[in-house]
């Protein structure tokens, strides 16, 4: 999906807002991540812009949102260049706006990596001139056939070495919803848009 206007306009305009969700994935599950995430806000009656920043309709994304969550995947150890990018471009309204980040990895599932990840956040930071209100750090998932035979190997032996047990079907998702839900409505409060 390049770019998506979900509008809900059932409830009170006043309190309606336009909210930006941009994402960079790789092997889908931040897409995923995003996904719910603009739903969850959409329920609140509040209009979303769903933009996957790979896509080239994202170049067209206006400065138009009331607020952000920018959500994005770590691959070796760093976060997707096009979200750098995308973000660099915006970075004046993110600023200004209430914003999220949601970062996904298979470390923000450890607890004893929690340094590491914060540290990944803080270089998404500098790199992108933005830094969020709030932010989370979301464990991600490990679906084999979407890794080449290398990949897979590599994230096979971290979670052998981490001793997490993969689901014998392939695809094994770490990501907990709820904590990700229980984010998502602590910012919109926070955000004064947990009430249209
Ligand atoms: C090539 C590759 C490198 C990765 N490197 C890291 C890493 O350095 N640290 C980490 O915690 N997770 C790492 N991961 C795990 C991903 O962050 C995780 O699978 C995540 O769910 C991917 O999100 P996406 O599907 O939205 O791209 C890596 C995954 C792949 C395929």
């Amino acid at each position: 999906m390049g770019v998506a206007e979900i509008g809900a306009s059932m409830k009170r305009e006043s309190s309606l807002a336009r909210v930006l969700v941009a994402y960079a994935t790789i092997e889908g599950q931040t897409s995923k991540i995003a996904h719910r995430i603009a739903d969850q806000i959409g329920r609140h009656g509040h209009q979303i812009v769903l933009v996957d920043v790979h896509e080239a309709e994202a170049r067209g994304v206006a400065d138009e949102f009331d607020a952000a969550v920018i959500a994005g995947s770590i691959h070796m150890g760093q976060h997707d260049k096009e979200l750098t990018a995308f973000v660099r471009r915006h970075q004046t309204r993110l600023s200004e706006a209430p914003s999220a980040f949601v970062s996904v990895s298979l470390a923000a599932g450890r607890p004893k990596y929690l340094q590491e990840v914060a540290g990944w956040a803080k270089d998404f930071y500098r790199d992108s001139g933005w830094t969020a209100d709030v932010e989370h750090h979301a464990a991600g998932a490990l679906r084999d056939r979407r890794l080449g035979f290398f990949k897979k190997l590599m994230l096979h032996r971290f979670m052998q070495k981490e001793g997490v047990k993969l689901d014998p079907s392939g695809d094994t998702e770490f990501t907990e919803w709820t904590k990700l839900e229980v984010f998502i409505e602590g910012f919109l409060a926070k955000a004064g848009l947990a009430d249209a």
